[in-house]
């Protein structure tokens, strides 16, 4: 069983700004909540016991948003404004399953998902992206499933157009079962010319936690980075089973000012 989940929240969300100047934007709502609680609510429904953000000092008001704020209680108890008292509660149900981390200097996504290391205790879990929502779908629920079928790590991946593949990590396979591809080989952010398929990983992931001690050993990448790409290519070159499932939920990409614009119209 997948019990724990890692969300990276200590990226500057530099594709947002100036929106993301102050606001982080997993705070930035869509539909009747923000985009943070969107993956919290998919991470529970998926059985999720132990939640960690992994957040920065610079984005401390994700912390304050997910916790009381102990004056704004108390002047709505005055008021006796019950249905504002309400609307604060919905946020308690994830106190007991967040723990945070921090990660202070925006390294990349394979650092972040370091900085988590020694609280990860099962054999695998959950990675999640805020950047990639998914809606109609538990993808997060299916991709469990499908570990426990092949027990293999799974990575959630969407066909793309050729204009979009360098903007994801794009999965070479060996062959194709139903929704699912048998990975073979990945690469970050490809030019077309070089890209092995069109097949690109959305952020949804269930990884081995042996994949920590393959991110130590991984040097900075694309865009001067640690990538998770590659240290999850180093486990495929390791005859460590990788299958990539093509989700049927509907995919919003809330990490670009024109993706989060679309998003919003879709909700
Ligand atoms: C990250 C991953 C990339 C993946 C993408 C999905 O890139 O490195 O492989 O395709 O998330 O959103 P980022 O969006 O952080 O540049």
């Amino acid at each position: 069983m997948i019990k724990e989940a890692i969300i990276p929240l200590a990226g500057l969300g530099t594709r947002l700004l100036p929106f993301s100047k102050i606001l982080p934007k997993e705070l930035l709502p869509l539909g009747n909540k923000t985009i943070l609680e969107h993956i919290l609510d998919e991470c529970l429904e998926a059985g999720i016991k132990k939640i960690i953000l992994v957040t920065s000092k610079r984005k401390r008001i994700i912390k304050d948003y997910l916790y009381p704020d102990p004056y704004l209680l108390n002047y709505l108890k005055k008021k006796n404004d019950i249905k504002s008292i309400q609307k604060l509660k919905i946020l308690d149900r994830y106190r007991k399953k967040i723990k945070f981390v921090y990660q202070n200097s925006p390294k990349g996504l394979g650092d972040a998902v370091l900085t988590a290391k020694s609280i990860v205790k099962e054999k695998f879990f959950l990675l999640v992206l805020p950047d990639d929502i998914i809606i109609k779908e538990n993808c997060s629920k299916k991709m469990i499933n499908i570990h426990n079928k092949y027990q293999s790590s799974v990575i959630a991946s969407k066909k793309v157009n050729n204009s979009e593949v360098s903007r994801y990590g794009i999965i070479k396979y060996s062959k194709k079962i139903n929704n699912n591809l048998f990975i073979s080989d990945l690469v970050e952010k490809p030019s077309v010319k070089n890209s092995p398929s069109n097949y690109a990983i959305i952020g949804r992931y269930i990884l081995p936690s042996k994949i920590f001690s393959s991110l130590k050993k991984t040097k900075k990448g694309s865009s001067g980075e640690v990538q998770i790409t590659d240290a999850m290519k180093h486990l495929i070159y390791n005859d460590n089973k990788f299958v990539g499932h093509l989700f049927s939920g509907a995919y919003l990409d809330c990490g670009t000012v024109n993706g989060y614009n679309n998003s919003l119209k879709k909700m």
